[in-house]
């Protein structure tokens, strides 16, 4: 029998030096994709998949993201007062619940291993998902990709990490897993790399930034061994995880924007824009009229 999944953890402490000068003193995690922010998107996938408490590992310079998720109360009082209750109830829709939010700093950012590990008094002894904000996730018919995972927690137990394919010359740029029993949908996860250089990649299905692992995974991130770029991986603690617990791949059918990177972040704003009934036409005829001719 497995435990519920009820919380997440949203490492929001990088510096996002992939958008500079955009980045300078907005955190990436707050530009937005239409008109939610891209860490909005991401909790309100969190929520669709039952998560009840978000836990916010930030750094200097990220204060913004706590005042989105609080009650922006003149902002909200001047929207009452002027009859705009569509957008006041829009906001209270996506506000969580107080005490359903806890938010605490890397101080350094060391990497994304050390910045999961940072969130090990508030998820205390029990397993927990990890959603990467800057990932933006589009949903499939099946669901949104943390959903999913869940679904495949819920089956197989042990931990889950969502993977996608990606061609062959891409994968040096992200962790990447060796997979044993492809059934399709869910398979057993044999081997994981951080970043492995070109030609090397056990196979072309990159780690896709939601994960649920167990609470054991907090004990090895402690040792705070470096591995890619100096930098504390997640990978590396997993990979040591995998030797007593098992691992599973989700290959989410949806789609992934990494919004982290210009070309990634653009595609997410006309994908999401073009699946908006409202601003699909309009976007439409104006991408029409600046590709006619290329
Ligand atoms: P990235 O490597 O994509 O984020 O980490 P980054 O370091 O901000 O990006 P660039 O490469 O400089 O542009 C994936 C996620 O992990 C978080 C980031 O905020 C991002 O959401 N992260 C990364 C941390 O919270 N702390 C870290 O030390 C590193």
């Amino acid at each position: 029998m497995t435990k519920r999944i009820r919380k997440a953890v949203f490492p929001v402490a990088g510096l996002g030096t992939r958008f500079l000068p955009a980045t300078k003193s907005v955190p990436k995690e707050m530009m937005t994709v239409v008109d939610r922010p891209v860490l909005q998107h991401v909790v309100d996938e969190a929520r669709e998949a039952g998560i009840e408490h978000f836990i916010f590992i930030t750094g200097r310079n990220k204060g913004v993201i706590e005042d989105h998720f609080d009650i922006a109360y003149e902002l909200e009082e001047t929207l009452q007062r002027r009859g705009k209750l569509k957008e006041w109830e829009a906001l209270k829709a996506d506000l969580p619940a107080a005490g359903a939010t806890s938010f605490t700093r890397q101080q350094e950012p060391l990497g994304l291993g050390h910045a999961v590990w940072c969130a090990r008094e508030i998820v205390g002894d029990e397993p927990f998902a990890v959603l990467l904000p800057d990932m933006v996730t589009m949903a499939s018919e099946q669901g949104r990709c943390l959903a999913q995972c869940v679904d495949a927690y819920e089956k197989h137990g042990g931990n889950i990490i969502a993977v996608e394919e990606v061609a062959s010359d891409e994968t040096h740029q992200y962790g990447v897993v060796a997979i044993g029993k492809d059934s399709g949908h869910t398979f057993e996860i044999t081997g994981m790399v951080e970043k492995p250089p070109k030609g090397t990649a056990p196979s072309n299905l990159i780690i896709s930034g939601r994960y649920i692992l167990g609470p054991e995974i907090f004990s090895i991130l402690e040792k705070g061994e470096k591995g890619a770029g100096g930098e504390i991986q997640l990978t590396d603690g997993m990979k040591i995880l995998a030797k007593s617990q098992s691992f599973h791949g989700v290959r989410f059918d949806g789609k992934t924007y990494d919004c982290g990177a210009k070309l990634g972040f653009l595609a997410a704003n006309i994908a999401f824009g073009l699946a908006n009934p409202n601003l699909a036409p309009l976007l439409l005829a104006e991408l029409k009229k600046l590709t006619s001719g290329l």
